[in-house]
Order: C-alpha cells, then structure tokens, then sequence
C-alpha cells in the first residue's frame, strides 16, 4: 500500500510518499529564515504557495498518480498553528477529493519512528533535539504502549537555545550549524550547567552565553555554550539508559544533524557498550516521509482516522499518543 505524508509544523512544507516500509519519495521546500526569525504568517503563506507544487514532485519522484494512493497523513502538532493548519487543509482537500482515508500524526513521535526504523533497534531509548523540543523517551506498555518521556527540557529546546544566541551575536542563518561553524576550535570557558536527574533546562546558559558576548570572543563562547549543553544532554540520556537497560540509543530531530552531538554521545554510548545509531540528516530535519512512515504504520494497524478527527494541536505531546503497531 501506499501512503502519502504531509509535513508542516515550521518552516518545512514537506510531502513522502510510504510504501510498505519504503520510502518512495521525500520531496520538501523551506521557508529562508532571515534575522527576523520565523514569523508565523509568512511562514503559512509560504506553504500555501508551495504546497501543490511539493504534492506533485513527491507523486513525480515514486512514479505514481493520487489513484495510486491509499491513505493520507500529515502532522496534527505540535508546530506554529498557523502552518499546521495549511498542510492539515491540503491534506483535507486530498481526503475529500480522493475519498481516502485521513490520519493524524504526531511530530515527535515520526521522528521517533523514522529513526528506529532505519536503525533497525528494537526497543531504543530515543533522544529528540530540535528547535522547540530536547527531550529522552522509550517505549513502554503501561497503561498502553506509548513513548514515555523520561526526561525533558524544563524551559526551551537545545534548537531554541543556539538559534537565540546565533541571533544576539549577529551570526547568520541557519543558526544551529552557524552556531558549529563558529565553535570550532574555540576555548572552553566556565557556563552555568543545569541537569535535575533526567531533566535540564538550558536560559541559565543561554542568558549567560549572551551576557559573555560583551567580554569574551563569540567563537569562545560558541564552543562553550554549545559542549556544555550536549554534556548536559548526554549526562541526563546516559542515566535514562543505565536506568532503562536498554542496549540502542537513537538520536532524533533537528539538531541530530550536529555532527558534535553526534561524537559526544557516540562516545558515551562507547563507554556502555550501547549501539549508537542516527539517521540521514534528510530524515533529521523535518521531512514529509517520517509522516506518510507513521501514517502507513498507523494505517497496516487497523486506525482509520476520519475527517471529524483531523483537527491540529499545536501542543500535541508525544506521550498521550497510543502507538497500535
Ligand atoms: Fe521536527
């Protein structure tokens, strides 16, 4: 079967085509993010311009036509309402017009999943980084089989943090890999370090960051700012897997294209003997396949959606969504 997926939570309007497990297409275009940031209405504009044009690559790219397609998905929350609701309109219009099926995903949960899928790990713990979210989950059957979130942000994702900094120190976008370009070979300076258990919260060391940007180089602070939140975040995933015994992490979302989070926790999970694994960075970023993945899944599994339930939430969290497959 065949399911097409369309991605839209921020500033990515991505469209992937599913089909048993395969990915057939993942065609997607991004909003150019200027020092402004993203600013919600031109961002929703953006997709509503681009939408058809991303549906028709996609269906281009596996080689099929809508009659093709069994079922649709796209992304309920959690995102920027107002470009949630241009890909969950596109996404209604096909249902109508085709007279398929309709299913609701969550974000987090298809980074999750694209990500166990292609590293093949059975029951990992995942760490999910992006602009909006950091937080550490695994799978658990209590009181049904959902991602349990062990440890999470208590203020604003890792993402969050660097893009602010990016900004106040007048870097350019796209932030998070501005922030790593400038990091290099930078010189560690003292930074507050905040981890309660298996949680953490990153304004003390953001405020800090930007406080030092008056004294210290910005590619001191830089290096600084940015090792000492993924210790943060590979002290709190390392005691989720001593606590959970599970044997694979995955790494997941946005900021899993950091190749430096990568080595840091690559060298942690060394250390445990655990298997490391994290997808290409075309599945890190938001993408319109890891949504038609979950919508197949949820699909094969018996859910059906419908159009009364294809509504959006922009705080949609990942640990209330019942995983039936
Ligand atoms: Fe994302």
């Amino acid at each position: 079967m065949a399911v097409i997926g369309i991605e839209s939570s921020a500033h990515t309007f991505g469209v992937g085509i599913s089909d048993n497990g395969k990915i057939l297409a993942n065609s997607k275009m991004m909003y150019k993010i200027t020092d402004k940031g993203m600013i919600p209405s031109k961002v929703a504009d953006f997709h509503t311009k681009n939408s058809g044009r991303v549906i028709r690559s996609a269906l281009e790219s596996a080689g099929l036509s809508m009659r093709d397609i069994d079922a649709i998905s796209y992304t309920k929350g959690p995102g920027i309402g107002a470009c949630l609701r241009i890909g969950q309109i596109a996404a209604r219009s096909l249902s109508v017009a085709y007279n398929l099926p309709i299913l609701p995903v969550n974000h987090a949960l298809a980074h999750l999943e694209i990500t166990r899928h292609i590293s093949g790990a059975k029951d990992p713990i995942g760490l999910y980084v992006s602009g909006g979210n950091s937080q550490i989950l695994g799978i658990i059957d209590e009181p049904y089989k959902h991602y349990h979130v062990y440890g999470e942000t208590f203020d604003i994702g890792v993402g969050n943090m660097l893009d602010v900094f990016a900004r106040a120190a007048k870097l350019k976008p796209a932030w998070g890999s501005t922030v790593a370009k400038t990091a290099l070979g930078g010189r560690y300076i003292h930074m507050p370090y905040t981890v309660k258990g298996m949680d953490f919260t990153f304004t003390g060391l953001l405020t800090n960051a930007i406080r030092l940007l008056d004294t210290e180089s910005v590619k001191d602070i830089a290096f600084s700012m940015q090792d000492t939140a993924f210790a943060m975040l590979a002290e709190a995933t390392e005691r989720v897997l001593l606590l959970t015994k599970r044997r694979d992490l995955i790494l997941c979302g946005g900021v899993a294209q950091s190749d430096r989070l990568r080595y840091i926790l690559n060298e942690m999970c060394g250390v445990h003997r655990i298997h490391f694994h994290a997808a290409p960075n075309e599945y890190n970023a938001d993408n319109g396949a890891m949504i038609a993945l979950v919508g197949e899944k949820m699909f094969l599994s018996g859910e059906r959606g419908g159009l009364a339930g294809a509504s959006t939430e922009q705080h949609y969290r990942v640990d209330g969504v019942r995983i039936s497959w």
